[in-house]
């Protein structure tokens, strides 16, 4: 089978690609990915003799036509990930996210190519603290920021393209992802580099906003049980009841990395910060025999720390310039 990973030198993307080039060798796989400021095709050089590697655009036609028409299904990962610079700049989101998205499609009904989209909870809005609810299949979309709203955006043209022209596609809907590789942008990584760095965590607001984390092998292997067991057409929730604050989080590396519970900072709230989010994965769970792994948190973060702590020169000058970035607006 031959598969098209879009977005694969990313966090999400270049994990997924290391993973199935070991447990599915029967795909041939190649990555288009434009390799912006958070993709890095070193992700991929434990597997580099294996797969093909194409540096493009996904919002560009002519370069996703001719790859999508020489392809059996596509893994749709390519995107800008990052709320704070949807704030800072819009476009790119726009671009990337919709009408990559768009173009894709296009290319797959023309083609007649099976497509899985990878999308977000966020796209969802946020959820009360104290709301006994979680966010189900079908939850009304209600995204806050121009990220959110961009991949809101993309879901329903691929639900669109699905019921008007009959293209065979799947969406899913994860909660946040830790684990290596991922952009020190990010809230995790961020807090890990800064105490390796000897700079308190950073928290938004009060840093009671909750997140449901989920170990990015977790959401890949969710992703593969959709692509071989999911309905056509159907959207699936990925979540593994990995609720906690931001405080706890924190309190939780501060724990592991051996520095004092109150040694953090806390800095001014991002605009329309979503509150909480909150995965009820039932239907996932119910039409396909994928369960989470990692489900101590604790042990996951460890070896996590233990990944950045050992790849600094990996994240060392995009540290740099995203604290930069960080420092323009204020957090
Ligand atoms: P990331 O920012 O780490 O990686 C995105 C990758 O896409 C990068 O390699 C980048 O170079 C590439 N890319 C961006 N724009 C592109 C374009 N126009 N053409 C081709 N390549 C392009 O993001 P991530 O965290 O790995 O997220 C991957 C996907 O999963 C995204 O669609 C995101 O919305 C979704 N998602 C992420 C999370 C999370 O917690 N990180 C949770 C749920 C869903
Ligand atoms: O829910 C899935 C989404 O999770 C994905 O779609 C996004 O691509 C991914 O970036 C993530 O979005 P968030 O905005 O939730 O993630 P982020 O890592 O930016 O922030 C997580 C929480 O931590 C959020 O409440 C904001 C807070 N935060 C973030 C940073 C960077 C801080 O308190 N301090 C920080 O320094």
């Amino acid at each position: 089978m031959r598969v098209l990973v879009t977005g694969g030198a990313g966090f999400i993307g270049s994990n997924f690609v290391l993973r199935v080039a070991a447990t599915r060798p029967h795909w041939q796989i190649t990555v288009l990915d434009a390799l912006t400021y958070a993709g890095d095709r070193a992700n991929l050089e434990p597997v580099a003799g294996h797969i093909d590697f194409v540096e493009g655009n996904v919002a560009s036609a002519e370069v996703v036509d001719r790859l999508v028409a020489a392809t059996d299904m596509v893994v749709h990962f390519a995107a800008e990930s990052h709320n704070d610079n949807s704030l800072s700049d819009p476009w790119p989101f726009v671009e990337s996210n919709i009408i990559g998205t768009y173009r894709l499609l296009e290319s797959v009904r023309r083609h007649g190519k099976r497509l899985h989209h990878t999308s977000t909870d966020e796209v969802y809005g946020d959820l009360d603290l104290d709301d006994p609810q979680r966010f189900t299949e079908a939850t009304a979309l209600n995204p806050s920021s121009p990220y959110s709203a961009s991949k809101g955006a993309a879901d329903l043209l691929v639900r669109a393209w699905v019921r008007s022209f009959g293209v065979r596609a799947t969406v899913s809907n994860c909660s946040n992802n830790y684990g290596p590789f991922q952009h020190v942008e990010k809230f995790i990584p961020r807090q890990i580099t800064n105490v390796l760095w000897g700079i308190r965590p950073k928290l938004y607001g009060q840093g009671r906003n909750v997140r449901d984390w989920i170990h990015v092998d977790d959401h890949n292997d969710a992703v593969v049980a959709i692509v071989e067991q999911g309905r056509m057409g159907e959207t699936y929730l990925i979540g593994a009841d990995g609720e906690r604050d931001n405080r706890q989080i924190v309190s939780m590396i501060l724990q592991l990395m051996g520095k004092p519970d109150d040694w953090f900072e806390l800095v001014g709230d991002r605009p329309g910060h979503d509150l909480r989010y909150a995965i009820d994965s039932s239907k996932l769970r119910a039409e396909t025999d994928w369960r989470p792994r990692y489900d101590d948190m604790r042990a996951g973060l460890r070896t996590t720390i233990d990944w950045y702590a050992v790849n600094e020169p990996w994240w060392h000058d995009a540290k740099l310039a995203s604290e930069r970035a960080y420092a323009r607006i204020g957090r």
